[in-house]
């Protein structure tokens, strides 16, 4: 008997990892946010002096990356780089290794190995295409690119950092092209996929959306 899985796809900012992680949380499944491996990998790859399009070497760390994920913490190497991994520059590199064929195949297996009962809730951008193209449910979630720009500025601003909207809006732009127009898994809806577009929607309204999507099936 497969185990359930929700795979959840869409583009930075729009909200998707908040709603992956409260619909996990709901259904008591699994949670997994790929894009951390991503942002894992470029950190070790920028900690050992790698060229970011050193295919090779970085895919050999990525099989290699020693982590582990610990309520709500991600040590790799021991070390806790929970809020490491979440600066803009990681991001950005992540963005650039995670184009490399070589890296996205020594992360495959390590993905998957997520899939336990009694579910998994999976966030990233090629979960429901490559990851687990079985899964049950899948969700492509969205939302303009002014509307992402505005939540990762308020998100900054609470934190106490100082930003810039303009700055972020062109970085969402270019991470968007970067991500969507890439030879290998690139970012785009599937065909079995459910279009979710949060632009005017509550977090709550999201989440609901999703649920109803799984348990409606
Ligand atoms: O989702 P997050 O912003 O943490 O992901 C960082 C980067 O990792 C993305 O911009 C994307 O290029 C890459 N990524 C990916 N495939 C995934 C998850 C993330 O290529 N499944």
């Amino acid at each position: 008997e497969p185990v359930p899985i929700i795979a959840i796809d869409g583009p930075s900012a729009s909200g998707k990892g908040t709603v992956a992680q409260i619909v996990a949380q709901k259904l008591g499944f699994h949670f997994l946010d790929s894009g951390s491996l991503y942002r894992l990998v470029a950190l070790t790859a920028i900690n050992a002096g790698c060229a970011l399009d050193d295919e090779i070497t970085i895919a050999e760390k990525a099989k290699s990356l020693d982590v582990k994920f610990e309520q709500g913490k991600i040590l790799l190497t021991g070390e806790d780089v929970t809020e490491t991994i979440r600066q803009e520059r990681i991001g950005t590199s992540a963005s650039k290794i995670s184009a490399l064929p070589k890296v996205r195949d020594a992360l495959t297996q390590r993905q998957r190995d997520f899939a336990k009962a009694p579910g998994l809730v999976a966030d990233g951008r090629d979960m429901g295409s490559v990851i687990f193209p079985t899964a049950q449910t899948k969700i492509f979630l969205t939302a303009s690119a002014e509307v992402r720009a505005e939540r990762r500025y308020k998100q900054l601003i609470t934190k106490g950092n100082s930003a810039n909207l303009d700055d972020i809006l062109k970085d969402i732009r270019d991470r968007d092209v970067r991500d969507s127009s890439r030879a290998v898994a690139p970012l785009k809806q599937q065909a079995d996929a459910l279009l979710l577009d949060t632009s005017d929607m509550t977090i709550e309204t999201a989440v609901q959306f999703v649920l109803d999507a799984y348990l409606g099936k």
